[in-house]
């Protein structure tokens, strides 16, 4: 950490809007943004589309390290298989060890940024100043990612986005590799009853005043 470098983590569990968040607060905050999931996914897709099996943790690491930037927009990186694939190749220490220099880099690079994930408040970036847990009820994140998802595969139905979210939740929170974690020093924001609006308003003072504390 250092003196000119805001670090704002936020974790939280599949679809709790953790991403629009952060992406707004960066742009609030004047800060970098990093959907560190994105890097999972890319790995994922690598792994995919090389047919790497996903539990090789070698081969899996070694693409985490050198995947080309252009795949964080590929569109496939946001299908529901490799959701499932990056929450798969995410229990390997190899891989996350991977991508922590560059999560880190973006991280304490001034003036600093929004980083959201899983373990930004636990592993990556321990030191942030501020660190935010968003969740929301099962329902209310299956409903969400749900709208999302019917726009490119109408056939998905509301009953397999529920199944999906809570695998990977189990999945993401009992894994031994930096599993999804409230870090004691979070503070929780919860969702399910907020548009983006006032979540964002909510976020913005919390950040504000933990800052105003630390001054
Ligand atoms: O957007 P959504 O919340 O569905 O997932 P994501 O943030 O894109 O992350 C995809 C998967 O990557 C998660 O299910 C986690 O297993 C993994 N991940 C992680 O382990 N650590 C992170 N910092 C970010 C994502």
């Amino acid at each position: 950490m250092s003196d000119n470098c805001l670090t704002i983590a936020v974790d939280g569990p599949a679809a709790s809007g953790k991403g629009t968040l952060s992406r707004r607060l960066a742009r609030h905050f004047g800060l970098a943004y990093l959907d560190t999931g994105s890097l999972y996914r890319a790995a994922a897709l690598k792994a995919l589309d090389n047919n790497v099996a996903l539990d090789d943790e070698a081969a899996v690491a070694a693409l985490a390290e050198t995947f080309e930037a252009e795949l964080l927009d590929d569109p496939r990186l946001r299908e529901r298989g490799v959701g499932e694939a990056a929450s798969r190749i995410a229990g390997l220490t190899e891989v996350r060890n991977a991508l922590l220099t560059f999560q880190r880099k973006v991280a304490y690079s001034a003036p600093g940024a929004v980083l959201d994930g899983r373990d930004i408040g636990t592993v990556v970036c321990p030191d942030a100043q501020v660190k935010l847990f968003v969740t929301a009820s099962v329902d209310e994140r299956a409903r969400r990612r749900h709208k999302e998802m019917a726009e490119k595969d109408p056939m998905v139905t509301l009953t397999d986005i529920k199944a999906d979210i809570l695998r990977r939740d189990a999945r993401d929170s009992s894994r031994d590799a930096a599993p999804l974690l409230q870090a004691t020093d979070a503070h929780l924001l919860d969702t399910t009853n907020l548009d983006i609006e006032t979540a964002m308003n909510a976020a913005v003072s919390l950040i504000n005043s933990v800052l105003a504390e630390k001054r």
